[in-house]
């Protein structure tokens, strides 16, 4: 599904040059479950925002459903970025101003969904999610996990191939980290690559592989027995 080749990113930092990416080379087959570790500032966002089609790479080639992404202008990102990959965030990213089940369809709004099919499709994520009857609830009035799962049925919205998760479980207690985690899991059982950043071991060995990442290299790569 995606493929990255001695991908590079730099950031400009004042009269210097930051080197956050030093090389990437990086496979995610279609269907896996894959986990990337490291310390703080390794470069892990970095990579899922080019993953993520959000920020390209300095150099190096990203290929995304076969396509080399450096080939497609910033429209045919945002679509592909829109029907093909969602994203959950450590802090959920919803919009406060907008109950459950509008953040839910809001790439479905910027997908050209109509209204209809939008708000029964909204409602129908939130009851795979267990949110059904939260639907029309504020954000402010929900929990940490009742959060995280909103965020998942946005990030299903348009029924993606690609999931990319940066630390979902980070602001959550342990028990709802684990909920959430498996949640993530009966996605990919049905089919969904998932991709997610972590710094807790107990999340990362639910993936079919974990890849450890430092100072912007990939040191190892451990499959799951
Ligand atoms: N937009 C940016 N501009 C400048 N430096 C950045 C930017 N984004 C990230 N960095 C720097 O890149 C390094 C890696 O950041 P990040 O990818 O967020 O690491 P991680 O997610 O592994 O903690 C850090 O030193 C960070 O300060
Ligand atoms: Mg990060």
């Amino acid at each position: 599904m995606i493929e990255l080749r001695q991908v590079v990113k730099r950031y400009a930092n004042g009269a210097d040059t930051l080197t956050v990416l030093k090389g990437i080379d990086l496979r995610i087959e279609d269907g896996e479950f894959v986990s990337i570790m490291g310390p703080s500032g390794s470069g892990k966002s970095t990579l899922m925002h080019i993953m993520g089609l959000l920020d390209a790479p300095s150099s190096g080639t990203y290929v995304f459903d076969g396509q080399d992404t450096s080939a497609l202008s910033k429209p045919q990102l945002a679509r592909m970025r829109n029907q093909s990959i969602g994203f959950v965030f450590q802090n959920f990213h919803l919009l406060p101003r907008m109950n459950a089940v509008r953040n839910v369809e809001l790439p479905m709004l910027y997908g050209g969904i109509g209204r209809g099919e939008r708000r029964s499709r909204a409602l129908e994520l939130l009851g795979q999610v267990g949110l059904h009857e939260r639907a029309f609830h504020w954000p402010s009035a929900l929990s940490g996990g009742q959060k995280q799962r909103v965020a998942i049925a946005r990030a299903l919205a348009n029924n993606p191939r690609l999931i990319l998760a940066d630390e979902p479980t980070g602001a959550l207690d342990q028990k709802t980290g684990r909920e959430i985690m498996e949640l993530l899991q009966r996605l990919n059982a049905a089919g969904t690559t998932i991709a997610i950043i972590t710094h807790d071991p107990n999340v990362a060995a639910v993936a079919n592989r974990t890849i450890h990442i430092v100072d912007g290299v990939i040191v190892d790569e451990v499959h799951a027995p």
